[in-house]
Parts: C-alpha cells; structure tokens; sequence
C-alpha cells in the first residue's frame, strides 16, 4: 500500500503531501505520516509546506473511525507537534479543509487558500465539537464572535471570506504543490510572516457568548453538540493548554452522546443510498428538462431544476394556470436568490420557457409528468410523451401513489419510464424516491441518479408499490396516530408527543398544512378508512385552506377544531376500542414502532434496498429528527427484541398491520444489527 503521507527536500523548502483518496480524511494512517513527515524535515528544512493531493487538503478527521478505540497518535497530538515545530510551518488548503483538516492547518504557522475551498468546522453535524484544538485556536485567530459563528453553526466559509477575517494569510490560485513552493519562498524572503497561533491573545466577548447561548436555548434545546461548543469557546480567554483541556472534556461528552451516533449515521445514509445496482449503467444527460403540469409540484420541480442551472420548459395548456406558474415561479426564484441558493438569477430566467403543448417537449432529455393523481389522466399524458418526445429522451412520473408499471404499460419503451417521487416544496425538499418499474433499463435508473445529483438532492431507489417507500410509511403511521387518538389521545396530545420527540410537525398538524382531502384521496384507492378526518372532511374542514381541519387557524394560534369533541366520541363508539389513553411515551412508541416495522416490511418486499435507505427517506423527506438518525437506526439502539415485543403487544388484538416482519425477527435471532 502506497503511504498517504510523503515528504521530499526541494532545497530550503520541505515538501509534505497528504495523499489519501477520496478526501484526505485524517485517518490514523495520516495522523502518524504527518508527525513522521514533521519529524523528518524539522530542522533540516528551512521552511515546512503542507499540501493535498487530489481532491482536498483534509476533510476531516476519518469518521469511519468514529465511535472504535482510538489509536495514538491523535490529532490533537499531531496540531500539538505541527505548532511546536521549531521550523516554519504552511499550509496550503484547497477543495475541503473542514474539521480537523482545518485544525491542522490552524496550528501551521501560515495559511494560504486556493481559491474554491471551502473551510469549516463541521463537527457539530455529527454531534461533536473540533476537538483538535479548533475550538482554541479558532478564536485565537478571527475572536470568539467569528468563531462561535462557525463552530456552532458548523457553515463553511469561501477563501476570500477566510482572508477577510484573518482564517488565512494568502489567497494564491494555482496547483498545491506550486502554492506550496510560493508561499514557503515567502516566508523565507520575509514577505509571509509565520506566528505561532497557540500563542495569540483572545479578546473576551461576553456579549457574544450569552447571544450564542441564548439562541441555542431557543432553536436548538433538545441537540447536545451546540451548548457544550459555546463553553468550549468560551474557555479560548484562558492559556491554551488550559484550553485544550476543557475542549477535551465537552468532546468526550459529545462522543458518549446517543446523538453523536444518530448523526455520524445519518452522514453515512446521505452516501449510501447512491449505493444501486445500476451504479455502473451509463445515465443519459439531463440538461434539457420538460416539465408537464404547473400546478405546485410542477412549479417546485422547474424552480429546482431552474436553481441547478437546467434548461427547462413547462408545459400548461390552461392559460390562467400557466400565468399562475409564471409568477409563482418568478418569485420562487427570487426567494432562491435572497437565501443565496441561486446566484445567476437573470440566467434562471432566461433558462425558462412556459408553453401550452407537449409538442414544444420533442427535444427534451428528461420529461417529467406532473398533473394530478388520476391514472387516466397520466395514462393520456404518457401517450402523447410518448409520441412527441425523443426516442430516447426519459419519461419520468411524479406520482406519489399510482402504479408506475401500468403508466410504464402507455408508451412503447417501457425501458425510459421510471418514478421520480419529489416532495413538496421540491425545490427545496432533498429527498427524491427514483422508482424503478418492472422494464425500467439500468440506463434510465442511472439518469434519474444523475439528474438528482445536479438538483443536490438525496435519491433513494425505491420499487413500485402503493406509496413506494416513504409515502407507505407515513400510511403506517398515521394508522398508529390514529390508533392513539381512537384510545383516548386527543390529535393535540398526539401531535404533541411527537414533536416533543423532535419531529418539526405532529402528523395531524401536518395534515392540516398538506390538506386533509390529499390523503383521503391515496386512502380511497387503497379502500382505507380515517373516521376522524373522513368526519372532518364531510363538514368541509379540509385544513389551513378552509380555517379549519384538526385544528382552527382563524385566530392567532391554531386551537383543537370544536367540532372534534362529538367527532371523537362517536369514532370512538363505533370502533369499540376500550379507552386506555395512551401518555405521551406510550404515543412515541406506537409511533415509531409502527414506522420501524413498515420500514422492516418494505425492505423484506423489495421495495426499499436497505435499511439505511429506510433511514434516508425519513430523515431527508419526512423531517424525521436527525440527531436520531432515523427509525432503523433507532430499532437498532433499543435493541431488537424490544422492538418486538412492542409489535406483538401493539397488535395483542390480532391487527394484521401490526404483525412482525420476517427480516425483523431473524435479524433479532441472529443478533444482528438492520444497519449493516
Ligand atoms: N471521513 C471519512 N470518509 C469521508 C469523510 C470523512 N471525514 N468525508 C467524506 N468521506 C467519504 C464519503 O463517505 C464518501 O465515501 P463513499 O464514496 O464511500 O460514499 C466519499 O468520502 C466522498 O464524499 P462525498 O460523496 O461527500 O464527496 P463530495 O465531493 O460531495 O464532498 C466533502 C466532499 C465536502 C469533503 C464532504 O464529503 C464532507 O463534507 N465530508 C465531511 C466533512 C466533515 O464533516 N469533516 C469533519 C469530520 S469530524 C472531525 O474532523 C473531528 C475532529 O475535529 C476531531
């Protein structure tokens, strides 16, 4: 095996390259080659220049290692070694220099950025703090305002920012190992003056510290990571090895949390879901997209489309719809451009084209079908995709429930038809579930992975069933809701225990701000039954639309509709359940027992690849809280047998959708984890 760390004299100057595919990760290999490298050149080179190869500086620490024994020596140890080197030290930061990647090149003596790199101190995403110095240099270098700005919100920062607050000395555009030579000529010719940062002064700024403090109480109570980096920071005003130690005692404490594990895992879900069979198919471009419908989801699918620099036409024949669009589009961009999603907003605009028939669409790579949820309304749509688009453009659907083979079964190459499943708002939600239908061709799944990858959205393969892999879990779910509140739960007690729980949204809330009537409509297909919202619905209480559904919205803060009281009581009479009001443990077990066991049953029917990709669905599509890292991963932490002995209890009354999944109990027999 080739070694990830190699180092050369060019004359005065020592070279060390960090080579270590694919991002530099500060694996324990790295650890032990930059102190190897250190120890080497101190003394006998003039100057020490650190560059990446490839990709990045380092993105990191190696978070593959998170959570296994630690093996010696650290990175604390080896920021420790690079900022007692008696010899100069730079570093040269290109692509990625996130986490300890940048608490390395904060203990070099100077810093040069490339321009493009983005530098951050992202630790707090997975639940931990920069535990390898970052929390005491960082501060020593832009003050503790600047620092807890990037500590606790984990954001990356661009070159020229980092040059403007003192991150780094340079910004120089050019090759690393160029860079490298450059900036160490110019600390030996006296032009880059190299300091020790460990021995800076820091400026207390109490203000600043009980404003972080004080937002974190208030949007972020129920997350560990974010308070204990604000103390850490806080302990920057005292000597650094003072420092060090405190910084080392609040990461210990995040490592131990649950949440650390929820969130590493969550990282690692975002990843393995563009882990598919067809990974090797070669996708087809996907620069010209048609988009068919200017309803909501049209507009939210153009507008993501639109943000990733794709050229796109939407077609609506109706002409108050398509000015509708217009508009709604315009200020969808607008929005995108204020958050700084988007930054060209002149080139979005000239990118997009409204028409009125599919004919305009026969040039199109990717055409994607968004008119409503009626099957002979897509059935007549495909037919003329079909014979006005390109032989070998891709014909996407966007339904949410109806059977993609039987759309597929509308045009004569079932082979480009597959499911492509956004979530409302789509230009903003990251989940989009690809389904694969029975003749869907390898090629057509690999272009839908594609086109996800330029929306910067998180693709889930996903197999045809009613509501694929997430929609049928939220049918689950509610069910459990449903169960709860029929027992005795009100819908607010319901929806309160679960966002105590983490979710943004209790289900009834949600289905207020969706509209009540969208999921009577996938429940009339399936023959299913909600008595409480069918009730609701019959009274014409469809939710924020018409002031009112599970709860009033006509006043300040939604309240409990009125009419609920006598809704209850009757469902409760006619379904004859025994009243035993569940508390709100009681309501989150039900919950998430009814999601892990759905979630179990879609990956045993194919429908899902793998757990993780369970887990992926939730967390990118239906809000389901990070730092838990999703219904599988949880199933796993409580442990399988338990997971059970829920289901078995939940379904004492011999409810089918309540009965064990075969993967559930054989995974439990053989003690092995869901998640591989
Ligand atoms: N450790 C281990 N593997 C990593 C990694 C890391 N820090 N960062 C990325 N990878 C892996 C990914 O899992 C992925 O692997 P697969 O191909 O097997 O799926 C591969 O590298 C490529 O990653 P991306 O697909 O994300 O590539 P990208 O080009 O889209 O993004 C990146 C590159 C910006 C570096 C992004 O990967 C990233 O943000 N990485 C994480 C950075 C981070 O959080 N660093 C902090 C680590 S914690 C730390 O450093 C603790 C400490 O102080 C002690």
């Amino acid at each position: 095996m080739t070694e990830p760390v190699t180092w050369h004299l060019e004359g005065r100057v020592g070279l060390i390259a960090i080579d270590n595919p694919p991002v530099n990760a500060a694996s324990h290999a790295v650890r032990v080659g930059l102190v190897r490298a250190v120890d080497a050149l101190e003394g006998v080179a003039e100057v020490i220049a650190i560059h990446g190869v490839g990709r990045s500086f380092v993105a990191g620490a190696d978070i593959r290692e998170f959570g296994q024994p630690p093996k010696a020596p650290w990175l604390p140890a080896v920021c420790a070694r690079i900022e007692a080197c008696t010899t100069p030290v730079v570093a040269v930061l290109h692509g990625a220099a996130l986490g300890g990647g940048l608490e390395i090149a904060m203990a070099a003596h100077a810093r040069v950025a490339v321009p493009g790199v983005k530098l951050g101190l992202p630790e707090v995403t997975l639940g931990i703090l920069p535990g390898a110095g970052g929390t005491q240099r960082t501060p020593r270098l832009i003050g503790i305002a600047r620092a807890l700005e990037m500590i606790v919100s984990g954001r990356p920062i661009d070159a020229a920012r980092a040059l403007e607050i003192g991150l780094v000395d340079r910004v120089m555009d050019g090759a690393p190992p160029d860079i490298a030579r450059q900036a160490a000529s110019e600390i030996l010719n006296g032009t880059l003056s190299p300091r020790v940062t460990g021995h800076l002064s820091v400026a207390p700024d109490a203000e600043a510290l009980d404003t972080a403090r004080a937002d974190i109480a208030r949007r972020l109570p129920h997350l560990f990571a974010p308070a204990r980096c604000v103390e850490a920071v806080a302990a920057a005003t005292t000597p650094l090895q003072e420092g060090l130690k405190t910084e080392r005692a609040l990461f210990d404490t995040c490592v131990e949390s649950p949440q650390r594990a929820g969130l590493v895992h969550a990282f690692f879900a975002e990843r393995a879901v563009s882990k598919i069979p067809e990974a090797d198919a070669l996708a087809a471009p996907v620069g010209k997209v048609g988009i068919v419908g200017g309803g909501t989801m049209g507009q939210g699918i153009a507008g993501a489309c639109l943000i990733a620099g794709l050229d796109v036409i939407v077609v609506e024949p109706d002409a108050d719809a398509r000015n509708a669009a217009a508009g709604a589009l315009d200020t969808l961009l607008q929005g995108a451009a204020k958050r700084g999603k988007l930054a060209d907003i002149a080139c979005a605009r000239r990118n997009l084209r409204l028409a009125t028939s599919l004919s305009e669409l026969s040039a199109r790579d990717v055409v994607i079908e968004a008119v409503p949820e009626d099957l002979s309304l897509k059935l007549r749509v495909f037919a003329e995709m079909d014979s006005v688009c390109r032989p070998d453009a891709i014909l996407a659907s966007n339904t949410s429930y109806l059977d993609l083979n039987e759309i597929a079964g509308a045009v004569s190459h079932p082979e480009r038809v597959l499911g492509l499943h956004f979530f409302a708002p789509a230009h903003v939600m990251r989940l989009l579930e690809v389904v694969v239908a029975d003749e869907t061709a390898p090629a057509t799944v690999a272009t839908g992975f594609a086109l996800a990858k330029r929306l910067r959205k998180v693709a889930v393969r996903a197999g045809v069933c009613d509501g694929f892999i997430g929609n049928r879990i939220l049918s689950a779910t509610r069910r459990a809701a449903d169960e709860a509140v029929l027992r005795g739960a009100s819908p607010a007690e319901v929806d309160a225990a679960l966002e105590t729980f983490g979710f943004a949204m209790g289900p009834y809330a949600a289905q207020d701000l969706s509209g009540l009537d969208v999921g009577a409509a996938g429940r009339a297909v399936r023959g299913e039954a909600a008595p409480v919202a069918d009730a609701l619905i019959a009274r014409g209480d469809l939710g924020h639309k018409t002031g009112a559904g599970f709860y009033e919205h006509r006043g300040q803060k939604p309240v409990p509709n009125a009419a609920l009281t006598e809704i209850l009581a009757k469902a409760r009479t006619d379904a004859g359940v025994k009243q035993n009001p569940p508390d709100a443990q009681e309501i989150i077990a039900r919950y998430t027992t009814a999601m892990i066991r759905e979630g179990c049953q879609v990956v045993e029917d194919g429908i899902a690849l793998r757990a993780i990709d369970v887990d992926a669905v939730m967390l990118f599509g239906y809000g389901f809280p990070r730092h838990l890292g999703g219904p599988m991963h949880m199933a796993d932490r409580t442990g399988l047998a338990t997971v059970i002995s829920r289901i078995e209890r939940f379904g004492a009354g011999g409810a089918a959708h309540w009965t064990v999944p075969r993967i559930l109990r054989d995974h439990a027999k053989r003690g092995a984890n869901l998640i591989a």
